[in-house]
């Protein structure tokens, strides 16, 4: 029999703290919820009066927050207090790249976890349960559970002695834009530890309204590799697509019909074989470039080359855009206006992390042309701050209308495939760009026809 739990505490506000304990919270009325964060601006942000205001847009995400913050569930800075309450806490702290140092580039930044272990191992009390939610390098809870030992053993006072830990991998497949949708409706729950009695803890959570064959548990090693693994496999459909997307363009074939027919096979299954401007977002490429050193650490080289691949073909595919762009627009595009539709890395989100329109944004820079970006939910300060380090960052406008931005431009890129590109109002926007106007359609939301009837030439990835 697993013992029932009041109180939880979740470390970490972000993409996935916030939407995540939300859920948890609109099926578990006697669970008392507190996501705690360091940041206060992100805290003060989800405790806004303006649900306009969260820190993450999401749809859906509203109506929950409106329904159950300050019912039971809660948004604080008050981490001592809170991980002291809990009989649960889960990690939902970032694991970014290493920048500097051994790894920089490629190993899991893991010192927010360590963190966040030393803060458990300091203020918790009597028995807790420590779930993973984060995604890790496979062997984190081994770590995690040296660190928290460490608060135990050796230290004689009767709280210290009263202490005890479990630690339970759970993590997160959510994808942004659909986050409420993915929790509300996951493919499966994985949750992988030592403890019976723990994961029986957890699972019950869940079965409040996931159905009992969907949540697999397993061991702590096999749940935390399976998601890399998970995320490492959608990249590499990605990648696999995008090199097809080159082949379609000199053979005269379309991309679309060949990822219909291929995705037709049962075996192979029709989702995620999208062409675009390449994976962005802040889990792919970090989670493969994690893959990639655990592999290289493991000393299975020719593996890590393999999923290499998957992350050279992401930055060969941008590149070869800006190179398309250039070329069509007759060898040059210094001092040419071009317009960016879209600059979050999916649609239905605001988040920017690692978007293709960053990188592309720069290489178009470089070349000399004046940019002018509108996205429907991106603000103005967010684009600014993720192209200043570009040395022609003053050579950019944002807009807060799609037409407002294309005026006087002698291009449109659209690299987001956010639903108002796909009712582009063609009549309009030909009086107000400058002549010859191409569209470049990296998201295959132009109907080409249309477009060319009035004037436009266009270019679409993928198409031959
Ligand atoms: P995020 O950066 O949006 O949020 C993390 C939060 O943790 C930040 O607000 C930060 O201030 C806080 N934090 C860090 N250390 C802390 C500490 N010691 N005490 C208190 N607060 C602390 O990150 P995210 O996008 O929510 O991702 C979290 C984890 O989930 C990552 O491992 C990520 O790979 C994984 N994940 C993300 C997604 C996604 O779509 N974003 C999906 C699945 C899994
Ligand atoms: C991903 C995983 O899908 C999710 O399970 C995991 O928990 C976190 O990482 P996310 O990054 O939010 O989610 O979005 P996803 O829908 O996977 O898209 C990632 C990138 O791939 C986006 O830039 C998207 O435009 C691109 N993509 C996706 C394609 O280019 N083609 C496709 O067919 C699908």
């Amino acid at each position: 029999m697993s013992t029932s739990i009041k109180n939880i505490c979740c470390i970490g506000a972000g993409y996935v703290g916030g939407p995540s304990m939300a859920v948890i919270a609109a099926h578990c009325p006697n669970l008392q919820i507190n996501v705690v964060d360091r940041n206060k601006d992100r805290i003060d942000a989800w405790n806004s009066i303006s649900l306009d205001d969260l820190p993450v847009y999401e749809p859906g995400l509203k109506t929950i927050i409106s329904r159950f913050r300050g019912i039971n569930l809660h948004f604080s800075i008050d981490i001592e207090k809170h991980i002291s309450e809990a009989d649960m806490v889960f990690i939902s702290v970032n694991t970014p790249t290493k920048v500097k140092g051994i790894g920089a580039g490629q190993a899991s930044d893991l010192k927010w976890i360590e963190s966040c272990a030393r803060q458990i191992g300091t203020y918790a009390k009597g028995s807790t349960i420590i779930v993973e939610k984060s995604t890790l390098p496979v062997k984190t809870a081994s770590t995690i559970k040296t660190i928290l030992e460490s608060y135990v053993l050796g230290n004689n006072t009767d709280e210290s002695k009263n202490k005890t830990f479990s630690i339970l991998s759970n993590p997160e497949f959510l994808a942004e834009g659909t986050a409420v949708e993915d929790l509300e409706n996951p493919d499966r729950v994985l949750i992988g530890g030592e403890d019976k009695n723990s994961i029986l803890v957890l699972k019950d959570i869940y079965l409040k309204w996931v159905d009992e064959e969907k949540i697999l548990t397993t061991d702590l090693w096999s749940s935390e590799l399976s998601k890399l693994i998970s995320n490492a496999f959608l990249a590499q459909r990605i990648s696999s697509i995008n090199s097809i997307s080159a082949l379609c363009e000199v053979t005269e074939a379309n991309i679309n019909n060949v990822s219909k027919a291929v995705g037709m096979d049962k075996r192979i299954g029709k989702y995620f074989l999208n062409s675009g401007p390449g994976f962005g977002g802040s889990c792919f490429k970090k989670d493969i470039s994690n893959l990639i050193y655990i592999c290289n650490h493991y000393g299975l080289s020719e593996v890590a080359a393999y999923w290499e691949q998957v992350i050279l073909i992401n930055k060969w595919q941008q590149k070869r855009i800006t190179r398309i762009i250039v070329d069509k627009l007759f060898g040059t595009i210094s001092e040419k206006k071009i317009t960016v539709l879209g600059f979050a890395f999916k649609p239905n989100t605001n988040d920017t992390r690692d978007s293709p329109a960053i990188h592309i944004c720069n290489d178009l820079l470089e070349e000399g042309c004046f940019l002018s970006i509108y996205d429907p939910k991106v603000n103005e300060n967010q684009i600014k701050k993720e192209l200043s380090q570009s040395e022609n960052s003053n050579s950019l406008d944002i807009s807060t209308s799609l037409y407002e931005a294309a005026k006087g431009s002698d291009a449109i890129i659209i690299l987001t495939d956010w639903e108002e590109f796909f009712n582009i109002d063609f009549k309009k926007l030909s009086t107000i760009m400058r002549a010859p106007s191409w569209i470049f359609d990296s998201r295959d939301v132009v109907d080409q026809e249309i477009a060319k009837n009035f004037g436009f030439k266009v270019w679409k990835l993928g198409n031959g």
